[in-house]
Formats: C-alpha cells, sequence, structure tokens
C-alpha cells in the first residue's frame, strides 16, 4: 500500500496540535504562577563590596537586625558568613510586608523560611533582597541551604514572628530578639 500523502500531513497537523495546546498550557501556567501566586525569580539587582561591608554602610554591625523606617517600612538586615547568621534571631511583625536584606562577605550562603516563599541565594559583591508577609506569628527556621564549608550544618538562624501588638521598635526604629 502507498503511503497516503493526505494521512501523512493530516497526522502531522494532529502533532502540531498537540504540541501547541502543550506549550499554551504551560504558558498560562507560568504566568499563572506569576501574575496569581507572585511566584518569580529574584529581579533585584545590587553590588556590594565585600571586602569593605563590615567597615561601613548598611550592613555594619549595629544596623543588622530589624528596624523601622521613617515610612513605617519593615526591613530586615543580616549577614551570611562561615559560618553563622549575623544576627541569629530577628524579629518580624505578623501581617505586614517585611524586606529582607542579607549579604555575605566570604562565600556564595543560601537562605530559605521554612514554610514561606523565602528562599535566596546570598552571593558575595551582592545585596540579595525579598519581601514576604508572614500570615503566622511563630518560630521559623532559617537554615542555610548553599553549602559553604565544613560548618554549613551549623548555620542556622530564626526569624521571629510576633503580632504587630508585640512589636515594638524602640527610640532608633530597632527591634531585638531577645534571644532563647
Ligand atoms: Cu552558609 Cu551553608
Amino acid at each position: 500500500m502507498a503511503t497516503d500523502e493526505s494521512a501523512v500531513a493530516r497526522s502531522e497537523l494532529r502533532w502540531t496540535a498537540v504540541i501547541l495546546a502543550t506549550a499554551t498550557v504551560v504558558f498560562v501556567a507560568i504566568l499563572y504562577a506569576t501574575l496569581a501566586l507572585h511566584d518569580q525569580p529574584p529581579g533585584h539587582r545590587e553590588t556590594i563590596d565585600p571586602t569593605t561591608m563590615h567597615i561601613g554602610g548598611e550592613f555594619v554591625e549595629d544596623n543588622l537586625g530589624t528596624s523601622v523606617g521613617r515610612d513605617g517600612g519593615v526591613t530586615t538586615r543580616i549577614v551570611a558568613a562561615q559560618f553563622a547568621f549575623v544576627p541569629q534571631c530577628a524579629v518580624v511583625p505578623q501581617g505586614k510586608p517585611v524586606t529582607f536584606r542579607l549579604a555575605s562577605p566570604d562565600v556564595i550562603h543560601g537562605i530559605l523560611v521554612v514554610g514561606t516563599n523565602v528562599n535566596t541565594m546570598v552571593v558575595p559583591g551582592y545585596v540579595s533582597e525579598v519581601q514576604t508577609v508572614f500570615a503566622e506569628s511563630g518560630d521559623y527556621l532559617m537554615p542555610c541551604h548553599e553549602f559553604c564549608g565544613l560548618g554549613h550544618g551549623e548555620m542556622i538562624a530564626y526569624i521571629r514572628v510576633v503580632p504587630s501588638s508585640q512589636f515594638n521598635p524602640d527610640k532608633n526604629g530597632k527591634v531585638g530578639c531577645g534571644l532563647r
């Protein structure tokens, strides 16, 4: 039996339809994740000198932790270094936008806050910025998730989420954790 050209063409068209439908489903899923779930790759790019960040600027030791700006915005600054986070615990308010800003003076680290969408690498030379809203109060573990050397497994911090009635900045806008 000779090959029926039109049967081949119909088969190819059917496969074209299947592939177009698959691509459309994937595209719609990406749009949904981006627009509805706010699930998107980090778009933030900001550089910092890892050799001088401890001497001056935003990431000096007494500027770390959580502070409330004049506009009421809550920012938590954390340094990820071999092999500890500074500070080891940070307080943030429940139900309010919180901006995490992180930097590393040595090697690549990574953080995630368990049970939330906070998950980023911390690359020396760059400031990592992530925003989130904590719906529930409580202590959230924040481990380092990027192998950074022998002490990697010891790099764990806490994010302590408290009801906004218990979130009380001092006169400088700073809020401390009170280590457990
Ligand atoms: Cu820092 Cu692993």
